[in-house]
């Protein structure tokens, strides 16, 4: 019986030594220490066994049960260890190695000079009003005092969109500037009191499209900035002081700007507006092309004409305008040579900013 309980515990050792997954150790389980096995039935023969037998052949019986539980705890626990050591290599992640840098977008270079210029001119009670990019020839010229065959008109070549023939000398075309906006913007003022019009104080931002050779210096397409002012007793000190301090807020409370005289056909009198040269304060240089002044906008007070086209009685309103170009003011900014980079949408250029 003793001899029979040590062949019983080295053949399941034995055994155990083989089993290789979780599966395998259920079955060893099953087989030597289940109910059917030899050893459970060693159990239920002790009652048969004589006196003198029987304890010897018990403890033993217990030994050998205690040792296979306890062979089956550590070959449990060392294939544990086993299969997570596995997975752990399988999932190996190395949190050391550097991670792929994510793109991150910015703006483009002329939105961040309007959001500039919108933050100043909001600063000084100034709303964005926003214009159509398609326009009719009596928008962008008549209404504002260009008749037809006008030669003012010949500094703005034009996109039409149709050839006219069925709209006579109202021909569909690609807006030229932002100036048509004040009309569009004047006359929906107008429109909510028509005998006392309220006061109009707005930028009209957005792009304008002329049929020109491309070159470093014009493109056919680019951002103006157009300004308006129309209300009661506004003179032209109010587009100085306006202008100067938009400059300063711009450029910094230390430049200097000035105003030369102009010709526009939608204001009387008309300006162009310098600021002395950010870049070599003044003193001449190749960004001014040695004056010491850049040109930044064209200025003037509204045309009786146009404040009546938008439905303001001149002899009671007035008012002012402008217009500048941000690429042109951003050109200047960062000394970018060649307008063309801003549409070309090469990110060597756009990734600088
Ligand atoms: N519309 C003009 C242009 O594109 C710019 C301009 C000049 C606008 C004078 C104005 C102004 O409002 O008063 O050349």
């Amino acid at each position: 019986m003793l001899e029979q309980l040590n062949q019983i515990e080295s053949q399941a050792l034995g055994e155990l030594e083989a089993v290789q997954d979780e599966d395998g150790l259920q079955r060893w389980k099953v087989a030597h220490l289940g109910r059917n096995s030899s050893l459970m039935k060693t159990f239920d023969q002790l009652g048969g066994l004589s006196k003198e037998e029987r304890p010897a052949v018990g403890r033993r019986a217990n030994e050998v049960k205690r040792a296979l539980e306890s062979a089956l705890e550590k070959s449990s626990s060392s294939l544990r260890q086993v299969a997570l050591q596995r997975l752990l290599e399988a999932e190996r992640l190395d949190v050391t190695l550097p991670g792929r840098t994510t793109l991150r977008g910015r703006l483009h270079p002329a939105t961040q000079t309007l959001r500039e210029v919108y933050r100043v001119f909001g600063e000084m009670g100034f709303q964005v009003y926003r214009s159509r990019e398609v326009e009719s020839d009596e928008f962008n010229f008549q209404l504002l005092n260009f008749p037809p065959n006008h030669p003012a008109r010949e500094m703005q070549d034009s996109f039409y969109v149709d050839s006219g023939a069925q709209r006579g000398d109202n021909p569909i075309l690609l807006r030229t500037h932002t100036s048509p906006g004040q009309i569009h913007a004047m006359r929906e003022f107008a429109a909510l009191n028509p005998d006392n019009p309220p006061p109009v104080r707005i930028i009209l931002p957005g792009m304008c499209f002329r049929y020109e050779q491309i070159t470093a210096r014009s493109e056919m397409q680019f951002n103006q900035v157009e300004g308006l002012a129309v209300g009661l007793n506004i003179t032209f000190g109010d587009l100085k002081g306006t202008l100067t301090d938009f400059a300063r807020r711009m450029y910094g409370q230390q430049v200097r700007s000035r105003f030369r005289a102009s010709h526009f056909p939608f204001t009387e009198p008309s300006a162009e507006m310098d600021i002395e040269c950010f870049v070599c304060g003044g003193q001449g240089c190749a960004v001014c092309k040695r004056t010491g002044w850049l040109e930044i906008l064209g200025c003037g007070m509204v045309h009786p004409v146009v404040l009546r086209n938008g439905g303001y009685d001149p002899e009671r309103y007035s008012g002012y305008a402008f217009g500048m170009g941000p690429e042109r003011i951003t050109m200047l900014r960062h000394r970018i040579e060649d307008i063309r980079y801003f549409w070309s949408n090469d990110l060597r250029f756009l990734e600088q900013f």
